[in-house]
């Protein structure tokens, strides 16, 4: 067994099973957590007492955790075909739904298994195994015996297996998951796609999650830190304990210490109020962190060491003012995200996730709704280190259902446990602003739904009374008349802007929250004439416009919700539908397969920004100018038709030019149709082969950036271009290589399809291609794809040697590509 090592007293890597030397065991002996990744073996179907010790595993296929069963596709129209009437998309008849949830194999049940020999343990100890996550309704099963069920695949859950654990091991570890046909709006991954954690400590131990931390009181001269840590001994033991925190800040300095015994009140909490001097606040723009280590000693002997990171800031929601964080108010500028990472699928990865927030940073986008589940704890801790503020959302559904085996099924028994494990996980996190209780729930329109809403939010307030409590609402007249939305912390309200005025009006709150936003659909790189604003629009192809005017019957394009924000100072902000495109809902496309991917994102499945996200970015990243044009200037066979040029910049006005020829300057208004006030547009503009180029002026009239797109010439050779070049030999980080079709003088080829094979040599491995087509069924593991719009992603993945990879794209009637990237030991980011 080769298992990660990511925390004990003194030993931080990679450890092979028993094969740890005596001495560091004893050194590492108070705590020690393993990551089960490797040696895990899987089969899909349900087998007979696999859960068995003796079962024989041999013929199962040998995978590693993270892990997707069913991302390798084949994709189908069959796989969870849907007849459904999606009832707050106010579709009146049920329809056929091939790609709702991806048109990819989740459906049915795996199994993994793998054996477990756990250093250190034996008398006196305790070992947990907790799962970060398990797609889904997890059995688990230690020895043939079951030690935990847990349902919901998108929560953290853990369970203590000292009973069933034998010392001299070698222990069998089996996961029974089973997904239910129409269980889900979307594609929500399958298997053990998050970690799974071996935890071992002694008998006197903190628990998993034991700790809760809140700052009460902060100002420029010291903060309170208030850190309130759980124990537990076995039964009738009354050691004297006593709990020893150094607080340190991020430079590693000790900033404050406290030793305190364990108040005889409950026996098992130590209450510890530090203070530090002259905090560093935390911030979407200064992340910075706090660590307090904690020590809990009986006597002289260690018994366990426990690490709760922290950030030290102060937020208010207040009538008419809005929200501050640290005494300044902002509204949020936020962007929905579902788990799925593309071409991964929803095997959680590190180096994918902290590409999408480098993305989104990029956008100058501050924060994230964890849409409509709760997140993979990596996301939390990227959202920490890089600084995005979190809305952690729960469910999708409660008591009544949205489709015919969703959580409804489990709400009665299962709701509290949910949010308990949700909040106990992450309620350290500064990053975590506002807890979600739900989104969209029929239960809005039920009788007893706004008691459901007061419950839940009681539930959540007793486990962290310092977070307010919101949710995605959009059945506005029944969460008005029914107190729903009155008994909220913060209403939220999914695709109403225009109801904004009388909803602060009629409620007690006085402020309220863009919950989800605009739900605009486009596709990256394709435009459609002629351009007019539409709602529901279907084209031959299955592919959206990028001029950003199309939407859903429900929603709207970003203007529309951007107006409301600037002109109704009690609004919060927006979190917009969504960030990336995910795996399923391909509206407007739900009924016409081969669609079976979001058309919504401000980015694509690949990760590529499509037009929006300068939009976006013009306005909310306030620190470096934006300058876009669109749409692509290769029109073979539209010469002389009116082709619209949009620009989306930070700038107020620009001047345009075809071929040097003006069309004229065009400046923002402040008033009139919300796309004049966002966006500079020349609705007039005829096609000629060429050149289209802005000037862009700044607000004293300075001619200040300009930018140019040209007519491009027949495909020539492919350029890759990867997102970091330096990575690290850990078998786990990815770079992503994005491949463009380009003719002889470096420009894209803007509607190429080449289809592309790629061959990674050297220390890293070809791991997952996607090119952002909704309607693509190529499969995302193999290493050829057709590109999209004349671009795709190739991702390559580390091993553990390190040294020199090459990536190199080849392509018939194509010069190659090839890129070199080079991983190292030490860590890179
Ligand atoms: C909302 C829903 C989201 C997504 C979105 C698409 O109503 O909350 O999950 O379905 O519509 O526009």
């Amino acid at each position: 067994m080769k298992d990660i090592l990511v925390r004990s007293g003194l030993l931080r890597g990679v450890v092979t099973g028993l094969l740890l030397a005596p001495s560091l065991m004893a050194a590492a002996q108070a705590r020690q957590e393993y990551l089960l990744t490797s040696d895990w073996k899987f089969a899909k179907g349900d087998q007979p007492a696999a859960q068995q010790p003796n079962f024989k595993d041999a013929k199962w296929q040998t995978v590693s955790v993270p892990h997707d069963w069913a991302i390798y596709g084949p994709f189908s129209s069959t796989n969870d075909l849907q007849k459904v009437k999606i009832e707050q998309n106010n579709e009146k008849q049920a329809t056929t739904k091939a790609g709702r949830t991806g048109g990819l194999p989740f459906i049915g049940t795996g199994w993994y298994r793998r054996q477990l020999t756990v250093p250190g343990f034996g008398p006196g100890k305790r070992a947990v195994l907790l799962f970060d996550g398990a797609m889904s309704d997890a059995h688990v099963f230690v020895n043939g015996q079951q030690v935990v069920v847990w349902p919901y695949g998108y929560n953290s859950f853990f369970v203590d297996v000292t009973a069933a654990l034998q010392a001299s091991g070698p222990n069998t570890l089996a996961v029974r998951l089973h997904n239910q046909p129409e269980a889900s709006r979307w594609y929500p991954g399958a298997g053990l796609y998050r970690n799974v954690h071996l935890i071992v400590t002694n008998d006197v131990h903190i628990p998993v999650w034991g700790t809760y931390l809140t700052t009460p009181e902060i100002n420029a001269d010291y903060a309170k830190v208030k850190l309130r840590t759980q124990v537990e001994m076995p039964a009738g033991a009354a050691p004297a304990l006593r709990l020893q925190t150094e607080i340190r800040d991020a430079a590693g300095r000790v900033v404050a210490t406290l030793t305190t015994p364990l108040a005889t009140t409950d026996g098992h909490t130590f209450e510890q109020n530090l203070v530090v001097p002259k905090p560093r606040l935390w911030s979407p723009e200064t992340p910075v962190l706090y660590t307090a280590s904690s020590k809990l000693f009986a006597g002289d002997q260690l018994q366990d060491e426990y690490e709760t990171r922290f950030g030290i800031r102060s937020f208010t929601f207040e009538a008419d003012k809005g929200f501050s964080l640290n005494g300044r108010p902002r509204k949020f500028k936020g962007v929905c995200n579902h788990h799925d990472l593309g071409p991964l699928g929803a095997a959680i990865n590190m180096a994918a996730l902290r590409r999408q927030l480098t993305l989104l940073k990029d956008m100058g986008c501050d924060a994230i709704r964890t849409s409509h589940n709760m997140p993979t704890p990596e996301l939390v801790e990227l959202c920490d280190e890089m600084g995005f503020m979190l809305m952690v959302e729960s469910f999708d559904e409660w008591k009544a259902p949205k489709v015919k085996n969703g959580y409804s099924q489990y709400f009665d028994e299962w709701a509290e446990k949910d949010l308990v494990n949700m909040v106990h996980r992450d309620r350290n996190h500064p990053s975590v602003i506002m807890w979600s209780i739900g989104n969209e729930v029929p239960d809005q329109s039920t009788a007893g739904g706004g008691k459901i809403a007061k419950r839940l939010q009681d539930i959540v307030h007793r486990e962290d009374p310092s977070r307010p409590v919101t949710m995605g609402m959009d059945r506005f007249d029944d969460d008005i008349k029914n107190n729903f939305a009155s008994v909220l912390d913060v209403p939220g309200f999914n695709y109403k802007p225009h109801r904004y005025p009388e909803a602060y009006a009629k409620l007690p709150q006085g402020f309220l929250l863009g919950s989800e936003t605009a739900s605009t659909v486009s596709s990256r790189g394709v435009y459609k004439f002629p351009v007019v604003q539409a709602k529901e629009q279907r084209y031959p192809d299955n592919q959206s416009s990028s001029y950003d005017l199309e939407a859903c019957s429900w929603s709207q394009v970003p203007d529309d919700e951007f107006v409301a924000q600037d002109e109704l100072p009690y609004t919060l902000g927006e979190f917009v539908w969504t960030g990336f495109d995910y795996l399923g809902e391909p509206t407007p496309y739900d009924e016409r397969w081969p669609s079976h991917s979001s058309y919504f994102g401000i980015l694509d499945l690949a990760g590529l920004p499509k037009d929006r996200f300068y939009l976006y970015r013009a306005r909310w990243n306030t620190t470096a100018p934006t300058l876009h044009l669109l749409p692509h200037w290769t029109w073979p066979g539209r010469e002389g038709q009116t082709t619209p040029v949009f620009c989306y910049t930070s700038y107020p006005s620009a001047e345009l030019f075809v071929n040097g020829k003006s069309q004229g300057r065009q400046t923002k208004t402040t008033t009139g149709m919300p796309q004049a006030r966002y966006r500079l547009m020349w609705n007039e503009v005829k096609y000629e082969p060429g050149a289209i180029k802005v000037i862009a002026y700044d607000a004293q009239g300075k001619a200040v950036a300009e930018e140019e797109v040209r007519t491009a010439g027949q495909p020539h050779h492919i350029k890759l271009v990867a997102d970091r070049t330096s990575l690290t030999a850990d078998g786990q980080d990815l770079a992503y290589v994005t491949a463009r079709v380009e003719d002889a003088q470096g420009n894209l080829c803007p509607e190429a399809t080449n289809q592309l094979q790629f061959r990674v040599g050297g220390a890293g491995r070809f791991r997952a291609v996607a090119n952002g087509d909704a309607t693509n069924l190529e499969l995302f593991h193999q290493p050829r794809m057709k590109a999209f719009q004349g671009q795709l992603v190739a991702l390559v993945q580390t091993t553990n040697q390190a040294g020199a990879v090459q990536l190199k794209a080849t392509s018939k009637g194509l010069k190659d590509g090839i890129i070199q990237l080079q991983t190292a030991k030490t860590a890179a980011k």
